[in-house]
């Protein structure tokens, strides 16, 4: 009954357009992940990565296609609704870390935890819980601006984390690190693995690259086999 692919994508186009001018940022795009599948995004700067990854991650829509999530074609959803998959079902690790300035490193973690109901002392325990499997445990009330890079790409990991997502996205997670810290970062998504989540990752990283199952080459928007 449950044999659906977590992620399904028929036909996905997406036209961004500025003025006269419209960029094919992704073109007949045709994918299926699986449940528990590890998955690289590959493709030169440009190519569509991480505008293939705000679709998947139910951050914006296609212009053209279907997209089906866990089951549900999520394309023709309202905004709202596509914001309650996205905080029940989905963990994101943007480009940019995103993280919110006058939040300690502790409330950046606990911030999605808020949409959950759930009260202020189990959200900041759930938010350390996190902190401390990134190696932060000694920076919880730090803001971002007195974090160094890397310490800010942990931060946006635990808040990526702290929902237990079926689905966690992260664009060039690595991208910021030192090796020892990367390889710190690929533990944390081993561990996740295990734990059944679904993993896609965009990465320049060979080594990154390698442990993964599936790769998915973007060029000029297009799928390459
Ligand atoms: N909001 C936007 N409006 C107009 N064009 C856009 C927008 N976002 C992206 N594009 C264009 O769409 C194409 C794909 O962009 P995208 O950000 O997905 O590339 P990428 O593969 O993630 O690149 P990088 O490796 O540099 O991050 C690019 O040509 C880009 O200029
Ligand atoms: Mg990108």
């Amino acid at each position: 009954m449950n044999n659906y692919p977590l992620i399904h994508c028929e036909n996905i186009y997406k036209d961004y357009q500025l003025g006269q001018v419209s960029v094919h940022a992704l073109q007949d795009i045709n994918l299926s992940i699986d449940k528990g599948e590890y998955v690289a995004v590959l493709g030169a700067s440009g190519s569509g990565k991480s505008t293939l990854m705000s679709i998947l991650g139910c951050l914006d829509q296609p212009t053209g296609g279907h997209y089906f999530f866990d089951g549900v074609d999520v394309s023709r959803l309202n905004t709202k609704q596509l914001a309650l998959i996205r905080n029940q079902k989905i963990g994101f690790i943007f480009q940019a870390f995103h993280l919110m300035p006058y939040a300690t490193a502790l409330d950046n973690v606990a911030l999605p935890l808020i949409y959950r109901g759930m009260k202020l002392q189990e959200r900041q325990a759930r938010a350390r819980i996190e902190l401390e499997r990134v190696g932060l445990a000694d920076r919880m009330l730090h803001h971002p601006s007195e974090l160094s890079g890397g310490q800010q790409q942990r931060v946006a990991i635990a808040r990526a984390l702290v929902t237990k997502p079926k689905l966690l996205l992260a664009d060039e997670p690595t991208g910021n690190l030192d090796s020892a810290s990367g390889k710190d970062i690929m533990a944390i998504f081993d561990a996740c693995l295990k734990e059944g989540a679904t993993i896609i990752v965009v990465t320049h990283d060979n080594q990154l690259a390698k442990r993964m199952q599936k790769t998915l080459r973007l060029q000029d928007g297009k799928l390459v086999r």
